[in-house]
């Protein structure tokens, strides 16, 4: 039988666990088994209705053709915008280009920046994606380890360790996902002047930047302009993961690669998507209060389970950021992959192993579910670990 021999590309490309983990809760789900999935990595509400609106609208007025490959001319003008707005950042609509969701984003930007072997320093505990984002456009990712005892904060010192004749770019995600940290200003100062300094990249994804508690976002462009590209969207701040829609800005060659390297893959993110994202992000009564609101209910769910892991006796740093913690599950299992296997199968609980987030010893969850399944889960958590919540 003939077998279709895969490119090297595609053998050395490693699925995304968190995908992974979501799709064996719901297949068990689906096979009848009462899963609590603590796996998702979207908000558990619904996209605001004056944005679905705006869709239909769309829709009804035949806004569903091809667009600009970078994004139609209002809802680039509805970014640049925002980002004056909320960020203090000056960016014209042609230094923005819009697209199917940040992965994609993300994805543009590293074809655009790497030659084969550039590397690119990337803060560990990750998002499992930049790695294999990095490695599929041919460069080299090198983490940078924090910890949890810092509130993983990077440390300046060590990323300037890390640093080679072939350092391309740095990563900067904050608010973070796994670890929820949010950096300090002078932390991001210290990487934007390092990268100043050292002609680097900063690659920042902001695509947490709402879901925020005791500190403030900053934007590491304010530090270092013309080094950064900032990519955001409509994915985790307007409950629209599905709508897929990322959007970057940064100097204006870069931006144009980006172009040049989506108009021959998925040319422009959906027609309707677009506009539905204008209307999420001019300034609004209801936009405002859709992200008070996720907050509200994000900092209660963050501040019971951070509580109940710890009670629990699985050490739990409470993050700043985002919708995830990281427990130390080394009491269940040293090994964190062998931890989450029986967090699943015996407590019937689905979360992530750190793995893939190279945060040996830990496992992550999604505070993104109702605070009814975070006590289920921990109470199921609780009979695995003995001492009960
Ligand atoms: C840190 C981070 N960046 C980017 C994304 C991608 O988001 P999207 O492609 O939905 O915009 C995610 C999604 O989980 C994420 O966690």
């Amino acid at each position: 039988m003939f077998e279709v021999h895969l490119s090297e590309k595609a053998r050395s490309l490693k699925p995304s666990s968190t995908l992974a983990v979501t799709a064996r809760a719901l297949e068990l789900q689906r096979q009848g088994v009462n899963v609590v999935s603590m796996a998702a990595g979207e908000p558990d509400f619904d996209t605001p209705d004056h944005v679905k609106e705006a869709a239909i609208a769309a829709i009804r007025a035949g806004r569903t053709k091809y667009t600009p490959v970078q994004g139609v001319p209002e809802l680039r003008q509805a970014i640049a915008d925002k980002f004056a707005r909320e960020n203090g950042l000056s960016y014209t609509a042609d230094q923005v280009t819009v697209s199917t969701g940040g992965k994609q984003a993300l994805f543009n930007a590293f074809f655009a920046l790497l030659d084969p072997g550039d590397e690119v320093i990337i803060p560990a505990p990750y998002w499992v994606s930049y790695p294999e984002m990095v490695a599929f456009a041919g460069g080299v990712p090198v983490p940078v380890d924090t910890r949890p005892e810092d509130g993983y904060d990077l440390d300046v010192d060590a990323v300037r360790a890390a640093l080679t004749p072939r350092t391309k770019a740095i990563v900067i995600n904050s608010p973070a996902n796994p670890t929820g940290a949010v950096y300090p200003e002078a932390t991001l100062r210290a990487i934007a002047d390092l990268a100043v300094e050292r002609g680097l990249v900063i690659v920042t994804d902001e695509m947490y930047e709402h879901i925020i508690y005791d500190a403030e976002h900053v934007s590491i462009a304010t530090f270092a302009p013309e080094h950064t590209l900032t990519i955001n969207g409509a994915s985790k701040a307007y409950a629209m993961t599905g709508w897929r829609i990322g959007y970057s800005a940064g100097p204006l060659p870069l931006i144009r690669a980006m172009n040049a390297i989506q108009g021959q893959s998925t040319s422009n993110a959906n027609s309707v998507a677009q506009w539905a994202t204008v209307a999420a992000l001019q300034d609004s009564p209801e936009s405002r209060a859709f992200i008070e609101r996720g907050r509200g209910l994000f900092r209660e769910r963050r501040d019971r389970i951070v509580a109940g892991l710890n009670e629990l006796g699985l050490p739990t740093p409470l993050p700043q950021g985002a919708f995830y913690v990281m427990a130390d599950t080394t009491s269940i299992n040293p090994d964190e992959l062998e931890a989450a296997r029986v967090i699943l199968d015996d407590a019937r609980v689905a979360v992530v192993p750190g793995t893939d987030f190279r945060a040996p010893g830990r496992v992550r969850l999604s505070y993104a579910t109702s605070l009814e399944k975070i006590e289920e889960a921990l109470a199921r958590i609780g009979k695995l670990t003995g001492v009960g919540v």
